[in-house]
């Protein structure tokens, strides 16, 4: 087949990450180098590299030598996972494809080009000219990678995409695995293991990104922590069914791979009918916490930016549930404004006949029965507060007991006559029917358009199982629900710019960068226990930097797990996040109303370091003390937190240490009490002789305690010293936290 290509090889650094590719001969891009910045090569370097990239033959395997490209195929002798997997009813299911023009940065590409960040494109067609595939392939300003694919049908015949998953190299040294595990209430607890000869693979089928997500995938060398090891990582951008996998090939070829997953007979492409694939993210870093700035470089260089002013939210879920009361709800606006709350959150109940969640689900006009005059009232008064306000809607969801299924129960999704199995008494509407998208979309912007809302909250509650098409005889529809989620989305953003969404399912069971390509926070979990709260958070961040993620200060006894806890651990956590109140403060002590308001105050005074910092998680020799912070892009100061989760062994603590600050400068380091100090402390000598005593919080700009009046001098530490030598850790009671501010001295 001709080819107007003459191939090249490409040399891409940015941030201190290289790709090297080889795209030469019309082969596929496949990827000779993903990793630490390798110096800038001549055109007879980068011809060598390729040359000395290539393995020599195994004993009785082919005679191609192995060369997994972005889209591997048996063409070429792979056996290892197919990139593409599809076939024209049984013919033509492994093409070959050859690469016909390829751009970097929309100019054509031959040779060697050596260049930054940059955006390759390849379009290839296969041998018989039956598909065409258009490949991009990435690389972002922060150093981290992305891949896309898109398959377009060239011929009459129909072609059933049954997978496409895009993979990217990695080394042999990296040979430990880490991802995610998770349920509703403890999302994203972390797993380890070896990689070894075969495929580890994370399949989701539940329609929604999980709780128990695979969310990154990891593999690095044995070992590996925040600050320390190589690794590499890929995560899949899609809240639909996705896959997630690490291969390591009998030939010594490993990959890391992610992709959409596809039901049987659900994509099937006539003539000119494409089908596109998500955003594969591929990060490389020098410990966990270099791949997760990678992340978060990239979500923070969205337009526009968050604001770093993230307004402190009360959301009334955990206040009221589903007893809506006008009174008690604009008694609860005018206790929040009073403690510092700038954002109010209507949660579910205030729609249709959900008074409980059997019913009225899928029915978002406002309920006459428990609001007789409409939300104006509350509406009116949370503005006339200065807050803003915010509503909460499951779109995607309906009880078969709501008028929206009485009216239309061809609209649930199903794949049999039966509907599925029921979740929390609902069941899903199908949004690629467009009649049941049109409705939910207008019944959404006629709430937009009666009242001032300046928030959503999009929930989604149950997995889609058996979610398919009642009118197309039950074929699979999740991909087509997904995409039209997103599009509903992007619809109602692009009618009301200002409107921000947060992204919750059950919790934390949708968070991915497809989802966050339409929303601006995330429910990190329905457990707001701070002592659970600790871990998700941190592990969270991984992917997410903290002003997307929903942090809420609960009641003192957590809902989800019965634990009881001081308001200073409840805040000391959640103000490493977007903070929020979710609590009924009608019935919260006097002096956990005004340590709250103090709180509240400390985190508007610190928001912009907390929510705009480096994310740091230090690598515990002491597990029974969690230590994170933030440091800010210039490094002239941090907050950072010691958690105890458990009794202290060894106790003493170990020595504290930070890292991420600039070794050379001296830094004061101070410990903050903007409620009380934590129970059984014992102060380490650094801290000093509490200097301050009685005074108040506002004479001390939050250093103080409003309890005992103490405030600690706390000492000066070059960077360098925090981070290598470390300074004495006090002696605290379990599930206690405490904070400590860092300014760069002089
Ligand atoms: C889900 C969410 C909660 C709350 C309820 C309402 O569980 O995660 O925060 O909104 O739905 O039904």
């Amino acid at each position: 087949m001709p080819t107007d290509n003459q191939g090249a090889v490409l040399q891409l650094t940015a941030a201190g990450v290289t790709v090297l590719i080889d795209a030469t001969d019309g082969q596929l891009p496949a990827i000779i180098h993903w990793g630490p910045e390798i110096p800038a090569l001549t055109a007879d370097q980068a011809q060598t590299m390729v040359q000395a990239s290539v393995p020599v033959a195994g004993s009785n395997t082919v005679d191609l030598p192995p060369r997994p490209s972005l889209l591997p195929g048996q063409h070429s002798g792979w056996t290892g996972r197919p990139g593409l997997r599809g076939s024209f009813n049984g013919i033509g299911w492994s093409p070959k494809f050859r690469t016909r023009t390829l751009a970097l940065n929309g100019t054509p590409a031959t040779g060697f080009i050596s260049s930054g960040a940059g955006v390759l494109e390849f379009s290839a067609v296969d041998d018989a000219e039956r598909l065409r595939l258009d490949l991009v392939l990435e690389l972002l300003p922060g150093g981290l990678l992305r891949s896309r694919a898109r398959l377009t049908n060239l011929c009459d015949m129909a072609y059933a995409v049954e997978d496409l998953a895009l993979s990217f190299p990695i080394p042999a040294e990296a040979s430990e695995l880490l991802d995610f595990a998770g349920n509703h209430n403890y999302e994203r607890v972390p797993q380890r293991g070896t990689l070894r000869t075969g495929t580890h693979l994370r399949e989701n089928r539940k329609g929604r990104t999980g709780a128990d997500s695979a969310y990154i995938l990891h593999a690095g060398t044995p070992g590996f922590g925040f600050g320390h090891g190589d690794v590499w990582a890929v995560h899949t951008a899609w809240s639909g069914n996705h896959q997630h996998y690490a291969e390591h090939v009998f030939t010594g070829e490993q990959l890391l791979g992610g992709g959409e997953l596809l039901l049987p007979g659900e994509v099937l492409l006539g003539r000119h009918d494409s089908y596109s694939s998500p955003w594969i993210y591929a990060s490389f870093g020098a410990g966990l916490d270099e791949v997760a700035h990678r992340f978060h470089a990239h979500v923070r260089s969205r337009s526009p930016r968050l604001s770093a002013d993230r307004p402190v939210t009360l959301n009334v879920w955990e206040a009221v549930y589903f007893e809506h009361d006008a009174d008690k709800l604009i008694d609860l606006a005018e206790r929040a404004a009073a403690v510092g709350v700038e954002r109010y959150v209507l949660d579910d109940g205030w729609f249709g006949s959900r008074r409980d969640d059997t019913s009225g689900l899928g029915d978002w006009v406002v309920s006459a029965d428990v609001w007789p005059t409409g939300l104006h009232p509350l509406v009116d008064r949370v503005h006339a507060l200065g807050m803003q306000f915010g509503l909460w809607f499951e779109p995607e969801m309906v009880n078969p007991d709501s008028d929206v299924a009485r009216a239309h129960p061809e609209w649930i999704m199903a794949a049999r006559t039966d509907l599925p199995v029921e979740s929390r008494h609902q069941q899903v509407l199908n949004l690629g029917i467009p009649e049941a998208y049109e409705h939910v979309k207008e019944q959404i912007l006629a709430l937009l358009a009666e009242y001032r809302i300046d928030y959503i909250k999009w929930d989604h509650n149950r997995d889609l199982i058996e979610a398919g098409n009642q009118l197309d005889g039950g074929r699979p529809g999740v991909h087509e629900q997904t995409l039209a989620f997103y599009a509903m989305l992007g619809e109602i953003r692009s009618l009301h710019p200002g409107l921000e969404v947060e992204s919750c399912s059950s919790g934390g069971a949708r968070i991915d960068l497809g989802v966050l390509e339409h929303t601006d926070r995330v429910w990190v979990s329905d457990n707001i226990d701070p002592h659970d709260r600790q871990n998700m958070l941190r592990w969270t961040t991984q992917l997410l930097p903290p002003e997307y993620l929903g942090s809420h200060i609960a009641s003192g006894r957590s809902h989800t797990t019965g634990r009881q806890h001081g308001l200073a651990f409840r805040a000391g956590t959640a103000v490493f996040g977007h903070l929020g109140v979710e609590w009924d403060l009608a019935k919260a002590p006097a002096e956990d109303i005004s340590a709250l308001h103090r709180w509240i105050a400390f985190y508007k005074q610190e928001r912009c370091l907390l929510l705009t910092g480096d994310v740091v998680r230090m690598d515990g020799h002491d597990s029974n003390v969690l230590v994170h912070g933030v440091v800010s892009g210039d490094r002239s100061g941090a907050i950072f937190a010691a958690a105890a989760l458990d009794s202290l062994y060894p106790d003493p603590a170990g020595r504290l240490k930070l890292r991420g600050l600039d070794p050379e400068a001296t830094y004061r380091v101070e410990p903050v009490f903007p409620g009380a100090t934590p129970s059984g402390l014992l102060p380490p000598a650094w801290w000093g002789q509490p200097t301050a005593a009685g005074q108040t919080v506002e004479s001390t700009s939050l250093r103080g305690t409003a309890q005992d009046g103490v405030v600690f001098p706390g000492a000066n530490f070059p960077g360098g010293v925090l981070a290598t030598v470390g300074v004495a850790s006090p002696r605290i009671h379990p599930d206690q936290v405490v904070l400590y501010r860092i300014t760069r001295a002089g």
